[in-house]
């Protein structure tokens, strides 16, 4: 008997997770017979199910806060990303049942840009990246991997910009948050991958002048759609690309591994998702 395919996203808590929203659309667009579910894994359950993967019944699965790290712990093939990130966000059992586990919050990023804002990466230049938690690690992954240099880190907390820095070394590097308005003179490119202008947040407070007005200006936010950077950016006349797009993007490497398909991040997708927002 030929299983169905089944994949999950696992994490703690996985209840507000939008992705079996968009790997139940891709499921019903390519007419694939294989579920997509949430399954919570308890910390302290976390190390145990990742290690014995293999036990779950899953294809594979997504994974989110806060077992990227523990997860990828557990695998025996990390992808390029996630050996530089030492997180995972995907997981595979190969044919000879081996775990493997993959980083696609960077490729997410990329995708999105690419898609919104065609010939973004044309001349790479130096970029500001604002944060320095797990989504900044990805973002500045994803940035070198394109060429941009140097990559700036800008945090509330210095430390944490200087070991993110540390940890990518030759390109990168940390700054304290109050020089931000010196550097954003010649950035080419403005990421914010902070909490601060998601919906019950308090909005970024930064002041854009002086950045150039042919810099792309990201938010990896994506409730609200538009925040105050963006509406503040768009209105002096950059480009903006808000963050729906990171989730839709992330997700398509794992759909591919899993039910055979390389789906399309559409229109309608994006529609579906912000319906749900
Ligand atoms: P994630 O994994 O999604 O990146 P995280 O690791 O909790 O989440 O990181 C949150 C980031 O948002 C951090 O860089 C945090 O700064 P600190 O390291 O100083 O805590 C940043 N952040 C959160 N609220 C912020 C605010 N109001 N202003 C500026 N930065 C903020």
């Amino acid at each position: 008997m030929i299983r169905r395919p089944r994949a999950a996203i696992t994490g703690w808590p996985v209840a507000h997770s939008r992705s079996p929203l968009v790997h139940g659309h891709w499921l019903k667009k390519y007419g694939l017979a294989g579920d997509y579910i949430r399954l919570p894994v308890a910390p302290e359950d976390a190390e145990r199910f990742y290690r014995h993967f293999g036990e779950s019944g899953l294809v594979g699965c997504n994974v989110t806060v806060p077992h990227k790290e523990t997860a990828a712990a557990a695998c025996d093939e990390l992808d390029e990303a996630a050996r530089a990130m030492g997180a995972v966000n995907t997981l595979w059992l190969d044919g000879d049942g081996r775990l493997c586990g993959a980083n696609t919050d960077g490729i997410g990023f990329l995708g999105n840009l690419d898609q919104r804002a065609p010939g973004w990466d044309a001349r790479p230049g130096p970029a500001v990246v604002l944060g320095a938690g797990g989504a900044a690690r990805a973002v500045v992954w994803a940035l070198r991997a394109r060429g941009f240099a140097p990559v700036k880190i800008f945090n509330r907390t210095t430390e944490k910009a200087s070991q993110l820095a540390d940890h990518f070394g030759f390109g990168v590097e940390a700054y304290p948050w109050d020089k931000l308005c010196e550097h954003l003179g010649q950035a080419a490119l403005l990421v914010n991958t902070t909490a601060a202008g998601m919906t019950g947040k308090p909005p970024l407070q930064i002041d854009l002048d002086g950045l150039p007005k042919d810099a792309l200006v990201t938010d990896i936010i994506y409730t609200p759609l538009e925040t105050d950077l963006l509406r503040q950016a768009a209105a002096r006349g950059n480009r903006t690309v808000d963050g729906l797009g990171m989730l839709l993007h992330q997700a398509a490497p794992g759909f591919e591994r899993w039910f055979g398909v390389r789906p399309e991040v559409d229109d309608e997708l994006r529609r579906i998702v912000l319906a749900d927002l």
